[in-house]
This record gives structure tokens, sequence and C-alpha cells, in this order.
């Protein structure tokens, strides 16, 4: 079925998930890489109907195996993104220089389109190394692959993100929660059902745009959402904001961590509002406005961060 077959880095993780699933119940066939399957292979295997998956263990470095599974798809999608570094997994690996080796297989074997998932903010965050390695990653892209369609999206929640669950957990465990550059920088959270339908609607409508920023409906401040996330576990917290001299000093403990709470470039980043610049068309300009608001969607999730856990499960549609 040639232009129904997709070959998926990344799949594995919160965006990829929700998009396996969107894929596969339109006919399309994905192909999804992992670095480990027997971790992965489940998670992957039950977000669609046998025989619409198939499931590949692969380092993404190693170019021969890679070129292979370029042969059996027509599309590629890449998901692959990390918040922090490690050994090997340097922003420049992951975020240019492997964006850029897939842009041109793209190219070798003459693709439909491929997509890439970038993130929004990063022309202004100019000190923030992960936003120099995704800015550069999209530019090898365009340079070497003219079908290609780069998504920058704000932070993306749902059930299975690493952001509303995170900050619920933590709301639950501490008295007082830390508010860096004291809560005001700005977010414009997409639900991971709305920014898939985006794809979707780009892959399946041939939409070659060449940078689309995907936002949600509503703009929270990083202290709003922290409040909503509260008002909805039912707890009170004290918000504490943190000079930035103390901030620094603890993203530089924190990054010790195995999996970092917080690091220096994220703390940079997180100076900079991540909201649509005007520079760059949105989902909404090109005709797919994300529906769900935050509050409405947290709320269907939120219950075992509650008092009573499953017990205090409201019934919300
Ligand atoms: N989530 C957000 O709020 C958000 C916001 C803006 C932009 N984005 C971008 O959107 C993309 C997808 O986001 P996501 O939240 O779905 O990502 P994710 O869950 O953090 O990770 C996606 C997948 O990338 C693969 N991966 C992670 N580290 C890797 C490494 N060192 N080497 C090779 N593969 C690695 C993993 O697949 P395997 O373990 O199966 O190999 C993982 O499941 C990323 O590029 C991200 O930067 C996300």
């Amino acid at each position: 079925m040639k232009g129904k077959n997709c070959l998926i880095f990344g799949g594995s993780g919160q965006i990829g998930r929700h998009l396996i699933r969107k894929l596969t119940q339109n006919d399309y066939r994905v192909i999804v890489v992992t670095r480990n399957i027997h971790q992965r292979g489940h998670i992957i295997k039950t977000q669609g109907n046998a025989g619409y998956i198939d499931v590949v263990e692969a380092n993404i470095f190693d170019e021969v195996k890679i070129k292979s599974l370029f042969e059996r798809a027509d599309i590629c999608i890449n998901l692959v993104g990390i918040l922090y570094e490690k050994k090997r997994s340097s922003f420049k690996n992951i975020h240019t220089l492997f964006p850029s080796v897939l842009a041109k297989l793209c190219k070798k074997n003459n693709f439909k389109h491929f997509i890439h998932l970038s993130a929004l903010g990063i022309n202004d965050a100019t000190d923030s190394h992960y936003a120099k390695s995704k800015l550069d990653g999209e530019k090898e892209i365009l340079r070497n692959f003219s079908l290609s369609t780069i998504l920058r999206p704000s932070v993306v929640y749902s059930v299975d993100d690493n952001f509303t669950t995170n900050f619920m957990t933590l709301l639950n465990r501490l008295p007082v929660f830390p508010l860096y550059y004291n809560g005001q920088t700005n977010f414009m959270p997409i639900h991971s059902s709305d920014l898939v339908d985006i794809i979707f609607n780009i892959i399946s409508k041939n939409i070659y745009s060449q940078i689309i920023e995907c936002v949600g409906p509503e703009t929270l401040s990083f202290k709003e959402i922290i409040e909503k996330l509260l008002h909805l576990i039912e707890k009170r917290r004290i918000l504490l904001p943190i000079p930035l001299f103390f901030g620094k000093l603890t993203a530089k403990f924190f990054q010790l961590f195995p999996k970092p709470l917080l690091t220096e470039d994220q703390l940079r980043l997180l100076k900079y509002d991540n909201i649509s610049s005007g520079k760059y068309k949105t989902n909404a300009d090109i005709g797919f406005p994300a529906k769900c608001l935050f509050e409405k969607e947290v709320e269907k999730y939120c219950y075992m961060w509650k008092q009573g856990g499953e017990y205090s499960k409201k019934n919300v549609s």
C-alpha cells in the first residue's frame, strides 16, 4: 500500500503511543524503532491491531540497520528527543546529527514526507544548549529534504506525560513547592490527542508547511498550572518564589541525579515564554485548532493523586 507506511523513531514515548493508535486506526502501517524491544515492545505493540505494527530494535546511530528500514516505508516521523544529556546521548547527537541523517535518507529514498518534532520558543532561548541543538537540527532538515514539516509544540500533556503526572506526585509529597522566575513563564499546553490529530492531518492531507507552532487553546503561567493541579488534587501547598542564584544552586544539585528533576539548562530555558511567536503559522492557522482545555483533561486522570486514590474518581466525560 504505497503512501501508507510510516517509519517512526521515538514511538514508545508519550506522543508516539498516541500517534501509533491514531495512524493504525486509520489504516496506516507503522514500523516503530526502539532501543530496547524487551522494555518497550509491549508498550508499542498494544497501541494498534496485530498486523499494523512492526517493532524493530536498533541503535539510532546504526546507519546500516536504519538505512535498510527506509526501503520499507515512504513517510518518516521523528519523535526522538531528550531533556538532559547523558554520555553519548548529547543534545547535538540526538537533536542535530540524528535528524540530519534522517533527512538525508528521506531524500535518498524519495520519501513523500518527513515529520520532525522540534520545540516551541527555541529562537529566543539562545543560552540554552537544548534549544540551540533543536534549532540546528531544524536547519539541517530544511537544508537536506524539502518535503519536511517541522512541528514546534508547547508543553504536551496527557495521562502518559512526564509533566502533569510528575508535578502532581511532587505536589503530593512536598509541603513547599519552588517557583522559579516567580512562576511567571507562560505556556500554551497542548493535549497529546490534539497534537496527534494535527500530525495525522498533516500526513493524510499532504500539508508541507516548513515550520508549524503547535499550541493549546489557553495561555497559562507556570504558577497558574501548578495552582490548577493543586486544585484538581485538592491539596494546599506553599508556593515559594526562589531567587535565581538559589535556583541555580538547586539545579546544580538536582542534575547530579540519574533522572534529574531540574538541570541548569532547563532552568535557563524556563526563563523564556513558551507561547506562539507570531512569526510562524500555528496549528489554528492551518485549520486544526486544539480543543482540549487543560483543567478539564487533567481532571480525567488526576484522581490517583487525590486522597482516596481511585475511590475519589468522579465521572468526567
Ligand atoms: N512532551 C513534551 O512536552 C514536548 C514538548 C515539546 C517538544 N517535544 C518533542 O516531541 C518529541 C516527542 O516527545 P515525547 O514527550 O513523546 O518524548 P519522550 O516520551 O521523552 O521520548 C520519545 C522517545 O525517544 C526515544 N529516546 C529517548 N532518548 C533517546 C536516546 N538517548 N537515544 C535514542 N532514542 C531515545 C525513546 O524511545 P525508545 O526508548 O523506544 O528507544 C522515547 O520513547 C521529542 O522530540 C520532544 O523533544 C515534546
